[in-house]
């Protein structure tokens, strides 16, 4: 079946169709549709269903959307939903390697380093039936950032299970074990379970 993906990125668009494999997986670019809502929830889920109904607006068609970050124990959660913008109020852009020096800088010597990605991601099929599931990667934030592979805060989330940072694992490693390669499989059984037309 198609289904539409909240999103403007189409690096997310491929990862989404990779674990979609068998379903055709669109987002709203490719049709000219300009799609950029405010992500002003409170919590993953609430950001979840405040895209997912922009676009189920838009489309009348069944929608995924999803919303991640990372989770730091000894912040409180933060910086949770504003995990995208951590650092960047005041308008001052900074790049990834900027916000992960950012971020162990004020976590300093706290010896409570436990952290997860979080991602939440949803179906909906109507305004009023959707299905939810949010997933987490465990791990504990480094003391100084490794690794090159992945984006975003991979190279400070170090995985005890396995040794290693998020960026030191390769695509599929990652894939196979992340909050959002889990929530997406869970959204894909859902899918299969629905047997839509
Ligand atoms: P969004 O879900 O596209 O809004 O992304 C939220 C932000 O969370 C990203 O810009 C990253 O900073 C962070 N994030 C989410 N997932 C990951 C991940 O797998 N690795 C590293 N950072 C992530």
């Amino acid at each position: 079946m198609t289904v539409w993906f909240a999103t403007s990125n189409p690096h997310k668009q491929q990862e989404l169709a990779a674990i979609l494999h068998g379903h055709s997986v669109k987002i709203p670019s490719e049709v000219g549709i300009a799609f950029a809502p405010e992500e002003n929830g409170v919590t993953f889920i609430d950001n979840v269903l405040i895209k997912a109904k922009a676009l189920y607006r838009l489309v009348h068609a069944p929608v995924i959307a999803d919303d991640s970050g990372l989770c730091v124990d000894a912040l409180n959660g933060r910086p949770g939903v504003h995990s995208a913008r951590y650092g960047s109020e005041h308008s001052v852009n900074l790049s990834s390697e900027e916000r992960n020096a950012l971020l162990l800088k004020e976590l300093a010597k706290n010896p409570l380093r436990t952290a997860r990605f979080v991602c939440a991601m949803s179906l909906m099929l109507s305004e009023d039936r959707f299905f939810i599931v949010q997933e987490t990667l465990e791990g504990e934030l480094c003391w100084t950032a490794s690794g090159t592979g992945g984006f975003g805060y991979d190279p400070i989330l170090y995985l005890p299970s396995m040794s290693r940072t998020v960026a030191e694992l390769s695509e599929v490693e990652k894939n196979l074990i992340s909050h959002r390669g889990k929530a997406g499989r869970a959204i894909r059984q859902i899918l299969e379970t629905l047997a839509l037309p």
